[in-house]
């Protein structure tokens, strides 16, 4: 039976790696054997790293945070994230803190579909080409079919055929043929691949064309993942700003994104450091999520905002994100990597749709949180802080050291390497170089 649980963990930042550890296993009922998996001893081992790529030497980890305050249609959830970016995870919970506020996040997708692709060059009559496939559509589809019955029996498979002439590129004419197929809980990339090279001889003989391409598209705009949230103005209320003024300073901070490309470039980065955090940490493609929304963010011809960020008539604050959303639950990484297994355990998700639906929720709270920060003290403050630790990784303190001086330089205001160097020397009483 289904546990109510609060994802509303407070001071869970607070806690030690090992107290946040054993409370997220309790929280997600985990094995043993599941976190030992978190802990690196049992995660992704050099054997099994051999047989996922090529010419491998090694293995390289990231840090797995875990995003607290999380509340998806309803449902209390904790998010695995998968970032070396300081910050990104406390933005989330906070976001996703404001937006609990408010009932926290409703999001919903389209049906798991994607987009083959056939490019037929050298056809006499495109036109005639084009009518003389969708003509054949059932055929068409059935061949798609035949590529994999598994597909069939969990309810997905070939959906659609799509024809479109390209007449003016830089080789002439060619016709363009869409195969789209629901994927279920795959991100599909095989299978649509795997279709489309099926179809590919009799696409030939019905055009007396020539295929070449036979694969994917990114710009899995039949496949999105869509976010509301509705941040009450007196949640927005911090330090030395009232709620109103965040609120209002978010709005005029979409609007710059809205209408400026330059802009809009760093503020879907902001949305992608949620979004891609929880799609590698569930072992998913993010260069596929990653071309899916740069594509789709530009299919007007000029590139803009994923999000909006409006008012409603209580001045309330409210936010959407709306982006393809091309995500697994089985097959490839998601299965084969043992921390993935475990993020998907923790997230709890059912289907690859439930999955986008958190994803494209913590897009929209690390949104939030960005321009939450930009509109008010500026991100660097909070931002170097956290970053402070990391910088004095890297200029070589061990241990507690590394609080001490990622301390120092923060309450200094000087977050530099030289810096941490010169109080690490100090700290080691090393006053010689
Ligand atoms: C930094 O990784 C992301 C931000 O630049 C996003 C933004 O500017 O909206 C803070």
């Amino acid at each position: 039976m289904e546990q109510i649980r609060s994802s509303r963990l407070s001071g869970f930042y607070k806690l030690s790696f090992g107290e946040r550890q054993q409370q997220v296993a309790r929280w997600a009922e985990l094995t043993e054997a599941e976190v030992a998996v978190l802990s690196g001893t049992a995660g992704l081992d050099p054997g099994r790293a051999d047989l996922m790529i090529e010419n491998v030497v090694g293995v390289y980890g990231l840090p797995l945070g875990i995003a607290t305050n999380f509340v998806v249609n309803g449902r209390d959830v904790l998010v695995p994230m998968a970032i070396e970016e300081p910050s990104v995870v406390a933005g989330a919970s906070l976001a996703a803190r404001l937006a609990r506020a408010g009932g926290g996040f409703q999001a919903i997708t389209t049906a798991p579909e994607m987009i083959g692709q056939l490019q037929v060059l050298d056809v006499a009559d495109p036109w005639a080409a084009r009518f003389a496939l969708l003509a054949a559509r059932e055929e068409l589809l059935a061949l798609a079919n035949e590529t994999d019955p598994v597909i069939i029996s969990l309810g997905g498979g070939a959906r659609d055929l799509e024809v479109r002439v390209l007449e003016h590129t830089p080789v002439g004419p060619m016709v363009i043929v869409h195969l789209i197929m629901d994927c279920r809980d795959a991100m599909g990339a095989n299978l649509v691949n795997t279709a489309c090279e099926a179809v590919a001889g009799r696409v030939e003989q019905i055009t007396g064309g020539r295929v070449l391409l036979r694969i994917l598209s990114n710009l899995a705009d039949r496949r999105l993942a869509r976010a509301r949230c509705t941040i009450p103005v007196e949640a927005l209320e911090c330090a030395d700003f009232s709620g109103e003024q965040v609120a209002r300073g978010i709005v005029e901070a979409w609007a710059f994104a809205a209408a400026d490309p330059y802009r809009a470039a760093t503020h879907n980065k902001g949305i992608m450091n949620g979004v891609d955090a929880v799609v590698v940490a569930t072992g998913n493609d993010w260069r596929a999520v990653e071309a899916g929304a740069h594509a789709y963010a530009a299919r007007s011809g000029r590139y803009t905002s994923l999000s909006t960020w409006e008012r409603d008539p209580q001045g309330h604050l409210v936010g959407t994100l709306e982006m393809p959303l091309a995500v697994g639950i089985v097959g490839g990484a998601t299965r084969s990597h043992p921390v993935a297994q475990v993020a998907l355990k923790i997230l709890g998700v059912k289907t690859a749709r439930e999955l986008a639906e958190v994803i494209v929720s913590v897009g929209l709270a690390q949104n939030l949180a960005a321009l939450r920060a930009l509109a008010t003290e500026g991100i660097q403050r909070g931002h170097m802080r956290l970053h402070a630790r990391q910088v004095a990784l890297a200029a070589g303190a061990t241990g507690d050291e590394v609080a001490q001086v990622a301390q120092r330089m923060a309450e200094e205001g000087v977050i530099r390497i030289d810096r941490a160097v010169a109080i690490l020397n100090t700290l080691r009483g090393n006053t010689g170089s």
